[in-house]
């Protein structure tokens, strides 16, 4: 990992800094940049800004890996307020959660009554069949349980889908089985360090493999089986092979679309919207999102040039 990646993950978690940045007067321009506020209200905004330009969002309260009861009950809280708020305003109900912020880590039957709950609310305010509950997937640990959360969703009939990491040896495996559910997938390369006997870890394999998975997703069963299909990514070399495959056999735009976040190549996000592709931004808020900005800003240095520019400007 470079040393400027290093040395901004060191500062996502120093707990002193997150105080400084979370709580100083520039606070709110800084997190407006990769999140969508600070609160529900403003990612509420926000969401309704990018319906207004032609942009769908996911909206996701920021926290992860949480062990506190307390605190997991407090993100359930939030993200079915999410949840109620999103219908009123005419905007896709589609929240992107991660298991282990809403109880994955204490217990399966917590993490699947909590998503349960969340799903039942979206069902209940969803006016069509771009609602969801997207589970996000974490490190190869809770995979497993993350896939049999997802399959226990859809017996019950909760509008729901996953994200396949293409990094994972075992996604392939994972991913057939959700074309023979139709399921609703979300394909990412994986940000999670994994080792090599579970993983492709070198980035031309890790290329491939999400390109292999991706004609999966677009296979004739695919689309008989009424799979829904996203494809998370920034790079533009795999979003232009995909962009070729779609234009050589095009999909209705209610069985796909792109997905990026928020804040991360906007002109791409653009581009691909004025092109006809339905594109949705994964939308963070939440007090806490000095960790999440920091770590965007570890990807690419000219992020803090940005950042930098923006807090100055008026
Ligand atoms: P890559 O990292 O190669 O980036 C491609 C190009 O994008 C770079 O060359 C750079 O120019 C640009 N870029 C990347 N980051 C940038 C930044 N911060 N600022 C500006 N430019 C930048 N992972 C996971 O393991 N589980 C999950 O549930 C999810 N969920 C998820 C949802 C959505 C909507 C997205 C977009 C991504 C995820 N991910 C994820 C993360 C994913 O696995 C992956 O780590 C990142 O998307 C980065 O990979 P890319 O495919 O974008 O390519």
């Amino acid at each position: 990992m470079r040393a400027w990646q290093r040395f901004m993950i060191r500062l996502a978690r120093s707990g002193r800094v997150r105080q400084i940045v979370q709580e100083g007067s520039l606070s709110r321009r800084l997190a407006g940049r990769f999140v969508g506020g600070v609160d529900l209200a403003e990612a509420i905004e926000r969401a309704q800004s990018l319906a207004a330009a032609g942009f769908r969002a996911s909206l996701y309260f920021l926290g992860e890996y949480v062990e506190d009861p307390r605190v997991v009950e407090e993100n359930v809280n939030e993200i079915i307020a999410a949840v109620r708020s999103l219908d009123p305003e005419g905007l896709d109900v589609h929240v992107s959660v991660d298991p282990t912020q809403i109880g994955l880590t204490l217990s399966d039957e917590v993490g699947m009554g909590n998503a349960r709950l969340i799903g039942r609310t979206i069902a209940r305010h969803s006016r069509g069949n771009l609602d969801c509950i997207m589970l996000d997937m974490e490190d190869e640990s809770v995979v497993e349980r993350t896939l049999a959360m997802h399959a226990r969703l859809l017996e019950e009939r909760v509008p729901t889908a996953v994200t396949l990491q293409a990094c994972l040896r075992r996604s392939e495996e994972d991913l057939r089985a959700l074309i023979r559910l139709g399921a609703r997938v979300r394909l990412v390369k994986g940000a999670f360090a994994e080792s090599s006997e579970r993983a492709f870890v070198r980035r031309a394999e890790i290329h491939r493999r999400y390109l292999e998975l991706a004609e999966l997703l677009l296979s004739a069963e695919a689309a008989e089986r009424g799979v829904f299909a996203a494809f998370a990514t920034h790079d533009h070399r795999l979003l232009g092979a995909l962009e070729e495959r779609l234009r050589a056999r095009p999909r209705p735009a209610e069985n796909y679309e792109f997905e990026m976040l928020y804040g991360v190549r906007p002109s791409l996000q653009r581009r691909l919207r004025e092109r006809g592709h339905p594109v949705r931004l994964y939308l963070p808020f939440g007090a806490q999102w000095w960790p999440y900005t920091a770590r965007r800003i570890g990807e690419r240095p000219a992020n803090a040039l940005f950042v930098w520019r923006s807090l100055w400007s008026s």
